[in-house]
């Protein structure tokens, strides 16, 4: 019997990063939305993972493939120029920034695209060297736009996947980019393209016929005499295992121990990000200090609770908004907290995973204000946690998620007012009606969850 086709996952991260080196390096968990979803997805499946230790490594220096948790994990090294120039600079400040909306100005520096190009290749090689015939090959986000196409060349006897875990921005917007027809033919190399929202894959249904010559009608164009297909697969979490986790004592115990410390019936406003700009976390602050300011609600009655994740510390505009993220959190603290009443507590720090449930279960609401995001997990996993029903989920309008969740209270997070109006609104719900607007919610990452997710696209590959 022929053997079944073995999934290859090729992604920036890879779900360990090494810490520290020579015979003292460890590996630890890494973060970020990507990670979380393809874990249990390639776990499941056993497959193999193609990505980056996570730190930068003297020339030369390989890493050898070991298998963590049933995965098998196959190391890329990047040395220091290029973790700048592939990572920090082309993917963080060219290609994130430009897909977020252009929410801060992204550059455009013709030094950048070398090492784009070459750890793409790196990436494409070891891809081409784990995989066997007709096994799945299935490359992840906007680090790697270039790898569908070199893989193609590579090996043509493979299936190629690609999926955009960031928005695809409309072609007047795309179009700024001076390397866009080499992107777009990159990610043409693919067999499927996919994307969070239908309307990402609009786009770039639009650029690829713009810019790249590609025909044909919108699910299935023509490029090079070759069917790409594309579509939309929202991203989803691990349900089962977040409500099961939610379900433990010791979460129980812990959440209820952060209840009795931020101080008896005061509500709890949870927010959990990466300190990202795309997050929206200094206007969502703003819009908690005006719901202050307005009075019907004080520090006795709510606290704010910000969990910050840094990220990609070494990016000017990161710094930048840190910096203004601390001086609003002074500011709210300095002017509406009272003695054992702080009304925003900030920790900027990683959880681990099964703290993080105990947070989302202590928590009556949650305000989740991305100015762009491709789905937001956070807004998923904290609806997963909520097993008796209870909680209000505040939700952007610019988040993929709220395609889905259309019963959260949703909101433009630039609309400072609205956003207080919509914290003071949750503050105040009837039970019943949260209860109402939390059942459906539930249902519906009951239904779609990563497992759902993977194999969507998945299937969609096999074809
Ligand atoms: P992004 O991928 O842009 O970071 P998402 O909301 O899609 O945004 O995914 C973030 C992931 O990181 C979620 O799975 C969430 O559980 C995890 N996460 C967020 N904040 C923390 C934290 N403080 N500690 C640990 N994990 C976190
Ligand atoms: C987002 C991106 C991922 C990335 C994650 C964490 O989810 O889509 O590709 O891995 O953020 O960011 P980092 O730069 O730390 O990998």
């Amino acid at each position: 019997m022929p053997k079944p086709p073995r999934l290859i996952v090729v992604a920036n991260r890879l779900p360990i990063n090494r810490v520290g080196s020579g015979p003292s390096a460890r590996w630890v968990e890494s973060g970020g939305g990507l990670v979380t979803a393809l874990v249990p997805m390639c776990r499941a499946q056993r497959g193999a993972w193609v990505g980056w230790t996570g730190a930068a490594t003297s020339r030369g220096a390989a890493v050898r493939p070991f298998t963590h948790e049933g995965i098998g994990i196959r190391p890329v090294t990047l040395s220091e120029a290029e973790v700048d120039g592939f990572y920090h600079q082309m993917s963080n400040r060219t290609f994130w920034p430009l897909y977020h909306d252009a929410i801060r100005t992204p550059d455009f520096d013709h030094r950048w695209w070398r090492p784009y190009f070459e750890v793409n290749r790196r990436y494409a090689r070891a891809a081409a060297s784990v995989a066997g015939k007709g096994d799945l090959v299935w490359v992840h986000d906007y680090h790697l736009q270039l790898v569908p196409g070199m893989i193609r060349e590579l090996r043509p006897d493979v299936k190629i996947g690609f999926f955009l875990h960031i928005p695809f921005p409309p072609e007047e917007l795309f179009a700024w980019l001076p390397w866009r027809e080499k992107i777009l033919r990159g990610l043409l190399g693919a067999d499927v393209v996919g994307f969070q929202t239908h309307a990402s894959a609009l786009n770039f249904v639009r650029a690829a016929r713009q810019f790249a010559g590609a025909e044909g009608p919108e699910e299935q164009l023509e490029f090079e005499g070759r069917a790409v297909h594309v579509g939309s697969y929202p991203i989803s979490i691990d349900t089962p295992w977040f409500e099961a986790q939610a379900a433990e004592a010791e979460t129980v115990r812990e959440a209820a121990t952060i209840r009795r410390r931020i101080g008896g019936n005061r509500k709890l406003i949870l927010c959990v990000d990466r300190l990202d700009y795309t997050k929206g976390i200094d206007t969502r602050l703003r819009a908690f200090e005006l719901l202050l300011e307005r009075g019907r609600f004080t520090a006795r009655d709510c606290v704010l609770m910000q969990v910050a994740v840094p990220s990609r510390e070494p990016v000017f505009e990161y710094a930048e908004m840190r910096t203004r993220i601390e001086q609003i959190v002074g500011r709210i603290n300095g002017e509406y907290s009272e003695p054992g009443r702080v009304a925003v507590h900030y920790f900027r720090r990683s959880l681990a995973r099964k703290e993080l449930v105990a947070y989302y279960r202590a928590a009556d609401i949650m305000v989740v204000t991305p100015l762009r995001d491709g789905m937001n997990l956070v807004a998923k996993e904290f609806v997963a946690t909520r097993l008796d029903g209870s909680g209000v989920l505040v939700l952007s309008e610019f988040a993929g998620a709220a395609r889905e969740l259309r019963r959260a209270l949703l909101v433009n997070p630039r609309d400072i007012e609205g956003v207080a109006s919509a914290m003071e609104q949750a503050l105040s719900m009837p039970r019943s009606d949260a209860r109402q607007r939390m059942s459906i919610l539930r249902m519906i990452v009951r239904r779609h969850d990563v497992a759902v997710w993977a194999e969507s696209f998945l299937e969609s590959l096999r074809r």
